[in-house]
């Protein structure tokens, strides 16, 4: 009973040793579900091509549905005898069912089996994460309606640059958010196809039907060449690259928030529930959500560089080496998943305190490039008018005033072009409001373009 299934060529048992390190159950067990969708297809084809009876295939479907409802039940009993969940689920089947559950495997190889379990099983997960990316970006899309005309400092370099609103900064994420969404759909185009037919890796002298099965299994199309189809993994390390993109957006909004919430800018709060405190500094509240964001984006890096060098000297067609795709696929999904679940409704909770935004644009002389632009409306060349408003910043600065509360006189010093009218390009709404083209910062732009957003997502 506890023999192998391949035992008959072998003079003594495997080594427990080796039994342990060759097995997969511990993790591969989380594709049964597919594993089982794979085999029942397989099966119906194998029936179509009279190569199994109609009442074996009814014994086999029988016979899984039970095992599918134990393992959901948590009553079936993992073996680790049995290696991995393709013939943990088999010799379960043929104890339930005899005879019909030794055919099962008939024009069929563990190579085309996992390779479409792996590939069923990451094209829910795709679906899954599609459907979170745009939960987050309604949440920011919320965030950023009720800030359209919320007057934030844009920074480059870290450094005050010029006003925009905080609508706006939020829309940049729901942008990469969105490639985001579109680069896991045209992945799952790669993902979608069907390995099996390629059995061990030459193809198989039964004449079998990989386009029903294909059908059956909501696959596309079949994957072409059979040495391929069980050695490809190219779709694990896109859907890998495309999460590694993912988690950098998620990462560097993280980064944002903490600074932001850093006192010293004093932008936003963070809800209690999404921050924790110390074990010895009673004041204490940290962002440590946002946090590991930052951090877990490591671990989802790391998984497409082990996945890529688990490929990189492999040669045709399958070998053992691909037992290891599976813990960083799977944690990566896991890693994406819970991030995106936990940033959306941490974003939910952001509160903002639009004063301190305010104070930060006053205090980084940010529309002092509106002011260039306003000498050269007047027709002085860009480069004087930088050059004028550059002395202005420095006469400023010395005065620890802001731009706006020079007086025209001051202002008139450093160019003549200048008058009373200037006063409206100096304020943080006359410099939003100008920019008004679409991409542009300023508020009916911004709320046309979270209308478009919206409607991108639905
Ligand atoms: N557990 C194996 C894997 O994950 C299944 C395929 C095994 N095939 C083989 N020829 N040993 O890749």
């Amino acid at each position: 009973d506890k023999q192998k299934t391949w035992s008959g060529r072998f003079a003594e048992p495997v080594a427990e040793l080796v039994k342990r390190y060759t097995a997969s159950i511990s993790f591969d067990h989380r594709l049964a579900e597919f594993d089982i969708q794979g085999s029942l297809a397989h099966a119906q084809m194998l029936a179509r091509a009279g190569l199994l009876s109609e009442k074996e295939l009814d014994a086999i479907t029988a016979g899984m549905s039970q095992i599918r409802d134990d393992i959901r039940a948590g009553r079936f009993e993992w073996s680790l005898d049995l290696e991995d969940v393709h013939m943990n689920i088999e010799k379960r089947l043929t104890d339930l069912i005899g005879e019909a559950g030794k055919r099962l495997h008939t024009g069929r190889s563990r190579n085309d089996q996992v390779a479409t379990d792996i590939r069923l099983w990451l094209r829910a997960a795709i679906d899954d994460i599609d459907g979170l990316l745009r939960e987050l970006q309604t949440s920011l899309l919320d965030l950023a309606e009720a800030n359209v005309d919320t007057v934030m400092p844009g920074f480059t370099h870290l450094q005050v640059a010029q006003p925009i609103t905080f609508g706006h900064h939020l829309l940049a994420y729901v942008e990469m958010l969105w490639r985001d969404v579109e680069r896991m759909r045209d992945c799952r185009r790669r993902v979608n196809r069907l390995p099996l037919g390629a059995a061990a890796l030459a193809g198989t002298s039964y004449p079998i039907d990989r386009a029903f099965v294909a059908e059956r299994l909501g696959f596309e199309a079949v994957c072409e060449n059979s040495l391929d189809a069980v050695s490809d993994r190219d779709f694990a390390i896109e859907f890998s690259a495309a999460a590694a993109l993912i988690m950098t957006h998620l990462s560097r909004l993280s980064e944002e928030l903490i600074l932001w919430m850093n006192p010293r800018f004093g932008f936003i709060d963070i809800a209690d529930r999404y921050c924790t405190g110390s074990s010895i500094m009673p004041q204490k509240k940290n962002p440590d959500v946002p946090e590991l964001v930052r951090g877990k984006t490591g671990r989802v890096n790391g998984h497409l560089v082990a996945l890529l060098t688990l490929m990189k000297a492999q040669p045709l067609a399958y070998n053992k080496d691909n037992q290891e795709d599976k813990e960083p696929l799977f944690d990566t999904v896991d890693t994406v998943v819970n991030t995106l679940r936990v940033v959306a409704d941490m974003m939910r909770g952001v509160v903002v305190k639009p004063e301190a935004m305010r104070r930060a644009v006053k205090q980084g002389y940010a529309t002092a490039t509106d002011l260039a632009d306003y000498l050269v409306k007047r027709g002085l060349p860009f480069r004087d008018a930088h050059e004028a408003v550059a002395l202005a910043v420095r006469y400023a600065v010395d005065a620890h005033k802001d731009l706006s509360e020079l007086s025209l006189v001051e202002l008139k010093s450093f160019s003549s072009l200048i008058a009373e009218d200037v006063f409206s390009v100096l304020t943080p709404e006359g410099s939003l409001a100008a920019r008004d083209h679409i991409g542009g910062t300023a508020p009916v732009q911004v709320r046309a373009a979270i209308g478009r957003a919206r409607a991108r997502i639905a």
